[in-house]
């Protein structure tokens, strides 16, 4: 039986652990470009224990973009500073993985500690948002959306094909496309964003023919020998968007071409959710564990999995393969020994690299002031 800390293979890729840093914009770039900020960001996390360690979501195309502070892969002068982030990641023992996104009718916007407003097209900062449909997403991103034309939607699937060549060149070794969280891939899914008539709208067959296409173009650049997995906006929670039950169907057609893992997120293509499930622990593992189970696909979700126990026993349960970590891997850089020693498991220090670990195990002081990271709450 897996835990938390068994090895994990997919295809030509062998994770230390089950432990995932997830995805985080960071709203730290210029020009899209990884800086010092990110190597010690990502270094950090990865010497801190995380298997597979994200930086944030990169952009395919600059209006791709969260706001003109975000990372992107759409240009050959990105790849050396991406370079510099995946080396660190290997250097201290994780996987460096990417996540290619375009944030469609969300982009455009200003740093969420400003407000986070969308900024209008005429602005130096903002630019003209795109979706599926002449529909705005609304609350704090209320400008016009320009509805994509086919010939643009394949513009954007050679941007993908391009960005994941530069992502296997830049030293990636896994790659998530991001169809969740209302960006593009989400609003093409999604009927409270897609009121296409062509053959990208209407049916739940229409609907994911973007991702169909993408999973194409990228599976045809993308190392055989690298896992190719997608991030999907699997509920709308709301009685007109994206249900559950379509997204069972979108995968297994995804599987098909060619998608080796599904990370399941929620859709939020619309700011009127009609439930709000942010509050509960790992409440997205049941619906994952049904992908695992019935689509015969190797699963991991995010959303409040910060429990040692609770992340170790989905595991365990094998409800789940992989677990993300978002707002853990930023509070604790080191949440893997933090969890490794909850969990009594054996030599919490093998964790980190090997000349911290030595000095950790044979220098040996009090105990109490060596530095561990805080007990978890009701802990010791
Ligand atoms: C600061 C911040 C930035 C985020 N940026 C992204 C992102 O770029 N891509 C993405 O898919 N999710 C993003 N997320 C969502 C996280 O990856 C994760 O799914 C979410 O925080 C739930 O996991 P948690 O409960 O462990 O935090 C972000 C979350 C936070 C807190």
């Amino acid at each position: 039986m897996p835990d938390l800390f068994s090895p994990y293979t997919l295809k030509g890729v062998t994770l230390r652990n089950r432990i995932v840093m997830s995805p985080m914009t960071m709203y730290r770039s210029r020009d899209g470009l990884m800086n010092d900020f990110h190597v010690m960001l990502l270094g950090s996390r990865a010497a801190g224990g995380f298997g597979l360690v994200f930086p944030e979501q990169l952009a395919i195309t600059p209006d791709g973009r969260t706001s003109v502070h975000c990372g992107g892969i759409y240009d050959d002068a990105q790849i050396d500073g991406l370079r510099r982030v995946t080396s660190i990641i290997k250097d201290m023992g994780a996987v460096p993985a990417i996540q290619l996104g375009h944030t469609g009718r969300k982009g455009s916007e200003a740093r969420p500690w400003e407000g986070g407003a969308q900024i209008p097209p005429d602005h130096p900062d903002g630019w003209q948002v795109v979706g599926p449909s002449a529909i705005a997403y609304g609350a704090k991103s209320p400008f016009p959306v320009h509805a994509l034309t086919r010939e643009e939607i394949k513009e954007i699937h050679r941007a993908y094909a391009a960005a994941a060549r530069r992502a296997a060149d830049a030293g990636f070794e896994w790659l998530e496309m991001h169809f969740a969280h209302g960006y593009l891939g989400a609003s093409f899914f999604s009927p409270l964003a897609n009121q296409r008539t062509d053959e990208y709208g209407g049916s739940l067959e229409n609907r994911v023919r973007f991702h169909l296409e993408a999973l194409d173009v990228v599976r045809a650049v993308w190392p055989e020998r690298f896992p190719l997995s997608m991030r999907l906006g699997c509920d709308d929670l709301h009685e007109e968007g994206v249900q559950f039950e379509d997204a069972m169907v979108a995968i297994g057609l995804m599987k098909a071409h060619g998608l080796d893992f599904a990370d399941l997120s929620l859709g939020l293509n619309t700011p009127n959710l009609q439930t709000r499930p942010f509050n509960e622990p790992a409440f997205m593992v049941e619906r994952a564990a049904r992908v695992r189970r019935e689509i015969g696909l190797p699963v991991g979700v995010s959303w409040n999995l910060g429990v040692p126990a609770a992340a170790d026993r989905m595991i365990r349960e094998e409800q789940i393969d992989l677990v993300l970590l978002g707002r853990p891997a930023l509070s604790n850089p080191h949440w893997p020994v933090w969890a490794a020693r909850e969990l009594g498991v054996p030599d919490p220090f093998a964790l980190v690299p090997e000349d911290w670990g030595w000095w950790l195990r044979n220098f040996r002081g009090h105990d109490e002031s060596i530095g561990w990271p805080a007990p978890a709450i009701g802990g010791e």
